[in-house]
C-alpha cells in the first residue's frame, strides 16, 4: 500500500483545490473522486434514465465504464472511453451525482476503482467516504468543512470567474440539500471517521489548510 492520505468533507469546503495542492507539494497523485461519480451521473442524464428506479439504474450501471488518466497533474475522466472532464462540472451534474451516490451498484463500482489506485500509488483522495469506507487504513485523514454561508460565496466566485450567471441563495440553498443527501443515505454517509483530524476553513486561505495538512503529513511519518 502507498501512503494514502484521504481528505473528505461536504461540497464546496475547498477539498480539490486543497487535495491538488498537497499532492503537488508531496509529489502524490490526486485522485478527485466526486468526478467519477460526476461522470456516472452525466451519462444517466444522457441516457435519461430515471434515478428514483433503483432497479433501472443499477442494469444501467453494467453498461458504464469509468476510467481515470491524467494529462500532466490533472485527472481526467473517462466515460466509456469519452474524455467527460469538460462536461461534468456544472450544478445539475452535481446535483445528479449526489442522488445517484445513493445506489449500491453506483457506489460498488468506483470504490473498486478507488481503492485499487490507492493500493499502488501514493494517494490524495478525496470525497465523501473515502476515510470511512473507501481506504479505512489511509495513514492520514482530514475532515475538511467550512460554514455553508463560506461554501456558497466560494461556488458562486468560482462560477462567476467561469462566466456562469448564477445567484447565491439558491447555490447556497442547492448545497444544503446536497449536504443533507449525502449525509442521510445508507450506504456510506458523508461523516468524519473516528481517526480523522477536523479542519474547518472558514477563515483559513488554502495556503494555510494545504500547510497544516503537510505538517500532519511530516508527523505521522
Ligand atoms: O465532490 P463533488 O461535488 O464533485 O461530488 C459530487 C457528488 O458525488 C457528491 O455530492 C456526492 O453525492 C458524490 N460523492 C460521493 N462519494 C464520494 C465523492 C462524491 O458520494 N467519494
Amino acid at each position: 500500500m502507498g501512503y494514502n492520505i484521504a481528505i473528505d468533507g461536504p461540497a464546496g469546503a475547498g477539498k480539490s483545490t486543497i487535495a491538488k495542492r498537497v499532492a503537488k507539494e508531496l509529489g502524490f497523485i490526486y485522485v478527485d473522486t466526486g468526478a467519477m461519480y460526476r461522470a456516472i451521473a452525466l451519462y444517466f442524464l444522457r441516457k435519461k434514465i430515471d434515478l428514483t428506479n433503483e432497479k433501472v439504474v443499477s442494469i444501467a450501471c453494467e453498461s458504464i465504464d469509468i476510467t481515470i488518466g491524467y494529462q500532466g497533474k490533472e485527472q481526467q475522466v473517462y466515460l466509456n472511453g469519452e474524455n467527460v472532464n469538460s462536461f461534468i462540472r456544472t450544478e445539475e451534474v452535481g446535483k445528479l451525482a449526489s442522488i445517484s451516490a445513493g445506489n449500491r451498484e453506483v457506489r460498488m463500482k468506483l470504490m473498486e476503482l478507488q481503492k485499487a489506485l490507492a493500493q499502488k500509488e501514493n494517494v490524495v483522495m478525496d470525497g465523501r467516504d473515502i476515510g470511512t469506507y473507501v481506504l479505512p487504513k489511509a495513514q492520514l485523514k482530514i475532515f475538511l468543512t467550512a460554514s455553508a454561508k463560506t461554501r456558497a460565496k466560494r461556488r458562486f466566485l468560482e462560477l462567476e470567474e467561469k462566466g456562469t450567471e448564477c445567484d447565491i441563495n439558491e447555490i447556497e440553498n442547492d448545497i444544503i440539500e446536497r449536504d443533507k443527501r449525502d449525509m442521510t443515505r445508507e450506504i456510506a454517509p458523508l461523516k468524519q471517521a473516528v481517526d480523522a483530524i477536523l479542519i474547518d476553513s472558514s477563515e483559513m486561505t488554502i495556503e494555510q489548510v494545504a500547510e497544516s495538512i503537510i505538517k500532519l503529513y511530516y508527523e505521522s511519518k
